[in-house]
């Protein structure tokens, strides 16, 4: 069975996976962009970018594996995008251009339906109305036996975890204390939930903290 996976996901020391007051200015909320400073130096995220060079360590290596073996993603409205409600039009295509670094399918969860978006590269963004089983189900049919990420933000990431759905998931935790925003801790109990920490791994620009179920 293939797995669901959290990976590269970043953390500050008190658990905001993304800042406050997100909008079009600020795609991870304000001082957002400190949570990814491990990533931003990096090979893979250069590659992302079309970009040569970068860094090759620790922290580089951990970004790379999170593409490896991934046969669909499934994300939140809200990291989709800045729009929020019911869709005006269909001018809103993501934050990544005409061709997104996914190159899979990838399942959006949203109380709005939408039809599917064909991107350049083989990302197909498909808008999932059903909640977070009816996505997961459409994930794995389409991943093709490989391995399905959730790619965030926060409260998918928090709805797989409660409801026990996720395998592991490798949080990168930076350094910094951000204070406020979307806190992927808050009142959720991992180990009664049946997660353990399974290793930690110091990287560069952040400690890798690889979650698993026990
Ligand atoms: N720290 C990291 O590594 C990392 C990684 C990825 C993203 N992020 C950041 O995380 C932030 C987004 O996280 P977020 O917690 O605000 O939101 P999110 O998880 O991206 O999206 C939440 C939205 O998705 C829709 N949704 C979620 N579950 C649903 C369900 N079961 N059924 C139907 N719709 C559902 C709802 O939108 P509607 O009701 O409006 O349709 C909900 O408001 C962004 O700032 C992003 O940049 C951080």
């Amino acid at each position: 069975m293939s797995k669901l996976r959290v990976l590269s996901f970043a953390v500050p020391t008190d658990g905001y996976g993304a800042g406050p007051k997100q909008d079009l200015q600020h795609p991870l909320g304000v001082r957002g962009p400190e949570l990814m400073e491990w990533f931003f130096p990096t090979r893979a995220w250069r590659k992302m970018q079309g970009l040569d060079g970068g860094e090759t360590g620790r922290d580089n290596a951990m970004a790379e594996q999170g593409f490896v073996g991934i046969g669909a993603w499934i994300l939140g409205r809200n990291m989709f995008g800045p729009v929020r409600g019911p869709w005006p039009d269909d001018h809103w295509k993501g934050w990544w251009g005409d061709e997104p670094p996914y190159h899979v399918p990838v399942f959006v969860l949203t109380h709005h339906a939408r039809a599917p978006l064909a991107m350049a590269g083989g990302t197909t963004f498909h808008f999932v109305t059903d909640g977070i089983h009816a996505a997961l189900e459409r994930a794995r049919e389409a991943s093709g036996g490989q391995d399905v990420r959730v790619g965030g933000g926060v409260a998918t990431v928090r709805e797989y975890l409660r409801a026990g759905l996720i395998d592991d998931m490798h949080l990168a935790v930076r350094p910094v204390l951000l204070g406020a925003g979307e806190n992927l801790f808050a009142g959720l109990d991992l180990s009664a939930l049946g997660y353990e920490i399974a290793e930690s791994v110091p990287g560069e620009r952040a400690t890798h903290v690889l979650v698993r179920r026990k």
